[in-house]
Formats: structure tokens, sequence, C-alpha cells
């Protein structure tokens, strides 16, 4: 950490100058950025989430005003859209993968102990995220995949049940009958303006993306938890994981900084261990958003195959990354054109708008 920290300083100037001159959004960085920080950082009890977290945050809340731990709460939280058969990003209702089967991903961070626990392409089980909360407090592991991830949850109580809905069903089976060359298994490398799959959904007025809901949450006492939980993207290659169950993709915590999350492109995420980098620049002294800014841009700067770049070169995929400061401040930042993420800041939950790196 300590050398990344360094480069971090080091590359400063060139970081600022190569922003300025490669993109019309410094603007966007430097007043939403200000504005998060002067106007919410307070303490807490606070927790944000993704746009479909507003539950999730509310109960984070609740829970750490009853005496519950930051991780306890988020997980609890998120449980509420795990179960939710209309969130069709994660858990019960979630879209399948390619052969119509399930596959849920997510990881848990507790800031005082830095343990982390984590499932990959679990089945059957409706809230993977409090699975991954039994690897974390009764393994001395941090990642159980597929068969293994169920055969532990059963041992730990949890209840085998069919996830598939209805909807999420015939979504899939109008994906299925309209298969063509734009599915996951990449042919061709040419700019794409945007995602082809995702247009081809939309055309078909089927669901897709890549789904998935992040909680982090700070209480009273300045310690920190997270959670992300999802199924993945949709109509996924069976047993593709996401970010949402890699420490440092998906999510990080480290409690005497803050904590991170991500929605949107996994592969992006992990291939810029996205959570890890924006709670090390929180801890060289930026402010959540544009933490969260930066990463974006080092996304957006590392993304060299064509076909994930439009024709202007910019990433054609969408990603969010959700931060929360050890003092309460927190931000948000999307690749194109701002999104809606929830925090309840210890008076009410609410949805904010966040920051973004492009333009719509
Ligand atoms: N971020 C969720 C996924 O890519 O699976």
């Amino acid at each position: 950490m300590g050398t990344l920290l360094t480069m971090s300083k080091i590359n400063r100037r060139a970081f600022l100058a190569a922003s300025a001159a490669a993109v019309p959004m410094l603007p966007v960085i430097t007043s939403s950025a200000k504005a998060t920080v002067k106007s919410n950082a307070k303490g807490g009890p606070i927790a944000i989430s993704s746009g479909n977290g507003l539950p999730a945050v509310t109960k984070a809340v609740e829970l750490m005003r009853a005496g519950s731990q930051p991780t306890e709460a988020v997980v609890q939280g998120v449980a509420i859209v795990e179960s939710n058969p209309n969130d069709m990003s994660v858990g019960y209702g979630g879209l399948p993968n390619e052969n119509g089967i399930v596959q849920l991903d997510s990881s848990v961070m507790d800031g005082p102990t830095h343990k982390a626990g984590a499932v990959a392409a679990i089945e059957n089980i409706m809230n993977p995220a409090q699975v991954a909360l039994k690897v974390l407090r009764r393994t001395d592991h941090v990642l159980l995949v597929g068969d293994g991830a169920k055969q532990f949850a059963l041992a730990h109580g949890f209840k085998a049940e069919d996830l598939l809905t209805d909807k999420a069903r015939k979504a899939w089976l109008k994906w299925k009958e309209n298969l063509n060359p734009n599915d996951d298994w990449l042919d061709h490398d040419q700019h794409i303006e945007k995602d082809p799959r995702q247009a081809r959904a939309e055309q078909l007025g089927i669901p897709y993306h890549y789904g998935t809901i992040h909680c982090s949450a700070l209480d009273a006492n300045g310690d920190l938890g997270a959670c992300t939980t999802t199924s993945g993207l949709s109509y996924k290659i069976p047993g593709r994981a996401g970010d949402s169950p890699i420490i440092g993709a998906g999510m990080y915590v480290q409690n005497e900084v803050g904590s991170a999350g991500a929605t949107g492109r996994g592969e992006s995420l992990m291939q810029s261990c996205g959570s890890f980098q924006i709670v090390q620049h929180m801890a060289n002294g930026d402010d959540p958003t544009q933490a969260c800014l930066k990463v974006l841009k080092w996304i957006a700067d590392h993304t060299k195959r064509k076909v994930l770049l439009n024709s202007k070169g910019q990433p054609n995929f969408g990603a969010t990354l959700y931060a929360l400061r050890k003092d309460g401040a927190y931000g948000c930042a999307t690749m194109r054109g701002g999104a809606a993420f929830t925090v309840h800041d210890g008076t009410k939950a609410r949805r904010e708008r966040s920051a973004f790196l492009y333009e719509k």
C-alpha cells in the first residue's frame, strides 16, 4: 500500500495534466466533489448504497442505531433487496446465466477486524451476503465458490430454493431464442457505440444489466463495514464470477480510512482493483467523489479493446463507484451521465445524483 500511496503523490501532477488535456469533465470533478464533502462530513451512523438500495440504507442505519455492527447492518440491509423478486439484479428474481440458472456472487468486509468473506457462483441460496458473512465469521478463508459455497451454506442451515422467477425465466427464454453474434463469446474487435448486448435486450424489451447492490456503512464509533451482492451479468457464461465477490474489486474496507464499492461491468472493476484503489486515493487525501472519478479515469485509460470503446475512444460500458470516508463524507461517480445512488445520513434516507466522468 505504501508504494501505491507514494506513486499516487508522484503522479498527481501528471494525472491532473492528463485529465485536463484529455477530458472536458474537470468542472464536474471539482464542483460535485467539493459540494459533497462540505455537505455531509458529520460522522456516523451513515450508510450509502446503489440506486436500488433505499431499503438497505434505511435498515442499516436503523440496525446501527440499535447497536449492530456496520458489517451486520449492511448484510441485513441488502437482504431486503436480495429477497425481493422484483429486483432482477440480485438474489431471488435475479436474471440467470446463459443456461437459465441463477448464480449469485457476494462479498462482505468488516472494518475493525479487517476480515472478509465471499461466495461466487452460488446457486439456490437467496441471501448470498449472509453466506459471505458466515465465511467471514466461521472460517479461516475468504472465498468459497460454486457447489462448495452451496454445501457450506446448507451446512449452516440456509435453505435451498428455486431462485428463478417466471419473469426472469421468460426474459432469459427470449434472450435464448434471439441469440446472435453479440453474445459474451467475443469474436470481433471493432469500435462499438453502445454495448450490443444491451442494445439487443432493449430491442427485445427484456432486462439486461450488470445489476448489483452495494452498501457501505459507518457507525457512531467510526467503524466501517461493506457488502456487495449480485446475480451478476445477465445471461452470463455459466461459472462467470464478476467483481462483487472479489475483495478489492466489488468492495473494500480499511477501517482507518474508509469504505468503497462498485456496480457495473465487473471485468473492468476486477482489472482495476477498483474499490481498493478508491480507498487508497482517500488515504492519500482525495475526497470520496474525487477518488471515485480517479478510478473511473484509470479504468477508461486502461480499456484497450475496441469492442469496449466507442468511436471517441471512451468505454461504452457502465460502472458506478461508491465511497464512504471515516469522517462520514461520501461520494459516488459513474462512467457516463450520472446515476442515482442512495444515502441515509442519520436524518433520512434519500436518493442523490452521482458525479460522472463523461457526459451522456
Ligand atoms: N458488477 C457486477 C458484475 O459484473 O457481475
